[in-house]
């Protein structure tokens, strides 16, 4: 009878310390809709983004020049640009570009991270950080 209270009290206790382990490694720097990106997904986005923006990229594709209709209040100074964030862990190789982007200037520096998910027609949101 001790035994399976204790036992049963083991479960529990490593049950709860579950949690917060898993929340600490797989931590959201930024959440888009259902979509959670940690900070080296940001980075991984933002660095290969800039690469090929200063490659020097046609306005068609991503990376394209982000005019910030939105009025967006970002901590860094424009030029922005726009590159997709993707929620498959993948980084962005042409094709869809999904609804999350993250949002750089013409040094590289990190502006921020926005989406579709939430926004009214092809406009953006800030997503959560
Ligand atoms: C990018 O932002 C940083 C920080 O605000 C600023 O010092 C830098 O001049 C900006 N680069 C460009 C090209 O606007």
């Amino acid at each position: 009878m001790q035994y399976t209270k204790l036992l049963a009290l083991a479960t529990l206790l490593t049950g709860t310390l579950a949690i917060p382990l898993e929340k600490m490694t797989r931590a959201c720097a930024y959440t888009c809709g259902s979509a959670c990106y940690s900070s080296s997904a940001v980075s991984a986005a933002q660095k290969a983004g800039y690469k090929l923006e200063s490659a020097g990229n046609d306005d068609d594709s991503y990376p394209h020049e982000y005019h910030d209709y939105e009025g967006f209040d970002f901590p860094v100074s424009g030029t922005y640009y726009e590159f997709p964030i993707l929620s498959s862990g993948e980084v962005y190789d042409g094709g869809s570009p999904g609804a999350d982007r993250v949002i750089f200037n013409g040094s590289g520096e990190l502006a921020g991270v926005i989406t579709h998910t939430g926004a009214s027609g092809d406009d953006f949101v800030a997503c959560d950080s």
